[in-house]
């Protein structure tokens, strides 16, 4: 098998055809028709430099139950953390194979570090052209990078943290917007008890338009902040004309979606979107997704404060690391997750 070289390896190789593993179906395949010219409708860019203004508040929340999704800038986290961390992410990928190697699956000390490639390659029938560095913790942030790769590690760190406070930012305006006007401790733990950095490298392909860079999915996440560089390639469903849209690349900017954890919190009034990277034939591509997500012991359901205005029930209570499991059981299937909490 493939040591440490992932797909990148492959790219590398000079490959003139896509290996027959990583031809989707053609369901799955990206019909750049859905992208015609002409096709401008995308998510809403938000400025919080004025977050307290209650209109940057119903923007925030009403691109949550419209879209799923939006851009932020001004948001408060420094561009030298953020074109560090895009830094650090090539850095990780140029090591040679036998030292990437070292976090796989067979090897890592730890299950909160992983290499892997594709997305659940043992439960897909097709893989993703793409590779993934995934640093998962509970609470203690520091003492979690006390593993992760020494050429990515501080730049990670440093990410993580000055993203916090827009995180916080975000969650308690999304809450204020379900009657939820406080915070305590049990919820914060639902709304941000652990996170999942992941740092994604999808390489240049041989035949693009046979496979994807990941296929359809919503996050499993509370929110999701993602950072990307400047080749583009992510596209959202609009929810009401069911059409794709792209994501274009916002210098500065960090993508905000919902993720399913917050959409059964919400009892369904925020969406967690499906999404999608296409392959690229001309550029390597990494974008870097901070999973802001509960802590995995935690049951979630929709929140009372919610259900109190009368609305019917749509979510059963889970165990949240029950739901992640059914999540990486299978391979991406668009919205399918959630109907675990039905
Ligand atoms: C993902 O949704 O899994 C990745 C998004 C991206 O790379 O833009
Ligand atoms: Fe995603």
């Amino acid at each position: 098998v493939n040591k440490g070289h992932g797909v990148k390896g492959l790219a590398e190789l000079g490959l003139k055809t896509l290996p027959q593993q990583y031809i989707q179906p053609p369901q799955e395949r990206f019909d750049m028709s859905d992208d015609e010219e002409g096709n401008k409708d995308t998510i809403p860019v938000i400025d919080m430099s004025n977050w307290d203004d209650p209109k940057i508040a119903d923007a925030i929340c009403d691109a949550a139950r419209k879209w799923g999704f939006f851009q932020i800038v001004n948001h408060g986290v420094p561009v030298h953390v953020l074109e560090d961390v895009k830094n650090a992410t090539h850095q990780f990928y140029e090591l040679p194979a036998e030292e990437k190697h070292k976090y796989s699956k067979e090897r890592s000390v730890t299950n909160s570090v992983r290499f892997g490639t594709s997305f659940s390659p043992e439960a897909e029938n097709a893989l993703e052209w793409k590779d993934y560095l995934s640093l998962f913790f509970v609470e203690n942030v520091d003492e979690a990078a006390s593993l992760w790769p020494l050429v990515c590690r501080n730049q990670a760190l440093a990410y993580v943290k000055s993203s916090e406070p827009v995180v916080k930012k975000l969650l308690a305006i999304l809450m204020k917007g379900l009657n939820v006007n406080e915070i305590d401790e049990s919820k914060e733990s639902m709304l941000m008890g652990s996170k999942r950095i992941n740092l994604n490298y999808y390489p240049k392909c041989p035949n693009p338009e046979l496979t994807v860079g990941v296929g359809r999915h919503s996050d499993v996440s509370t929110l999701t902040i993602l950072l990307q560089d400047d080749i583009g390639g992510l596209y959202v469903r609009n929810t009401e004309t069911m059409k794709w849209v792209h994501v274009p690349p916002v210098n500065g900017s960090l993508v905000i979606n919902v993720g399913d954890a917050l959409q059964i919190m919400s009892n369904g009034n925020y969406k967690s979107v499906e999404h999608r990277v296409i392959a690229n034939g001309s550029s390597n591509r990494i974008s870097v997704p901070i999973f802001v997500n509960p802590r995995p012991t935690d049951v979630i359901g929709p929140l009372l404060e919610v259900l109190e205005s009368g609305e019917k029930q749509l979510y059963k209570n889970v165990i949240y690391k029950d739901y992640v499991m059914h999540f990486f059981s299978k391979g991406h299937d668009g919205k399918a997750t959630v109907e675990f909490a039905k």
